[in-house]
């Protein structure tokens, strides 16, 4: 049995890596002795545009600020959504290694006619960062933990309006949400429960009808780290297993090696922003917002 696609996905937003370094360490990937070679880098990050263009999606480009060498992992940027007042709420990082990302995002997000918000800024307020944040059968699905606070998560609901859900992140390998659960469609999802305190990873299981669950050791060969559009899952590896069940569901499966941003801990869902969620298709209004949090 098919399941509906998911209709966002097909536009997204990177940020070209002519300053992607390892300067300091902030996930358990980083190492400043392992250093990503340029070229290299540039040949990855081609092939990914590559791969979404061949799925029938399209890319713009972000210049790259020369103190920002995370800048490259353009999902933390902000968590955009489209419609008909296109918004953008700006991520305020947990690291003030990474802060000076969200004053060009803002820019670029300005000139491209989204107005902006944020939960808090330049170190004040709740941190939060968007490879946290999942539009998903019309609800928000937000990680918090390792970078995104359980405060935000009362603002991203009372500020857009929408229904919350949070989940514990624990696993300091999976940092954010974007490294232990992928939605692949409106009913199924890669989910790798390790990645969450009990109660949450239960509470994740009990939310996605159809769930791909990853082992621990799935995870980190970072496969949730994967981008959808329509029925094409571009990813970063791709274990057998999976790629087993992800055939059966009727998905194709696209493998672009990346090995050089795995140096700064992050991948394919990490390197590409969507621009195409639209607020009241994907993310439907509830009066006030909602949270809700596992028990
Ligand atoms: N070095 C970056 C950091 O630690 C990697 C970000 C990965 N991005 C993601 N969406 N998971 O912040």
């Amino acid at each position: 049995m098919s399941s509906t696609e998911l209709q966002w996905g097909h536009e997204y937003l990177m940020v070209e890596p002519d300053h992607f370094r390892v300067d300091y360490s902030i996930n358990p990937f980083m190492h400043l002795d392992d250093q990503p070679d340029p070229l290299r880098t540039r040949s990855e990050w081609l092939a990914i545009i590559a791969a979404i263009e061949a799925a029938g999606g399209s890319v713009r480009v972000l210049p790259q600020l020369p103190e920002a060498p995370d800048m490259v992992y353009a999902m933390n940027l902000g968590l955009a959504l489209a419609g008909d007042s296109p918004q953008v709420v700006l991520s305020h990082m947990r690291y003030a290694q990474r802060r000076m990302e969200t004053p060009a995002a803002d820019q670029w997000f300005a000139e491209h006619g989204f107005s902006s918000r944020s939960v808090g800024r330049d170190g004040v307020g709740a941190h939060f960062e968007a490879g946290d944040a999942f539009a998903w059968r019309g609800e928000l699905i937000v990680g918090y933990g390792p970078r995104t606070e359980e405060l935000a998560l009362k603002h991203l609901a009372g500020d857009l309006g929408v229904s919350v859900r949070g989940f514990r992140i624990t696993h300091p390998g999976m940092y954010h949400m974007d490294l232990g659960f992928c939605p692949l469609d409106e009913t199924r999802a890669m989910v790798c429960p390790a990645a969450y305190d009990d109660a949450s990873a239960a509470a994740l299981l009990a939310l996605v009808p159809d769930p791909l669950v990853l082992t621990e050791e799935e995870a980190l060969t970072f496969c949730a780290n994967s981008i959808v559009l329509g029925r094409t899952v571009v990813m970063p590896a791709c274990p057998d297993r999976v790629r087993e069940q992800l055939e059966e569901w009727g998905f194709d499966v696209v493998v672009v090696e990346v090995g050089e941003f795995l140096k700064g801990g992050g991948a394919i869902r990490c390197l590409t922003n969507p621009l195409d969620v639209r607020l009241g298709r994907d993310l439907v209004p509830v009066a006030g917002g909602r949270v809700t949090l596992p028990a």
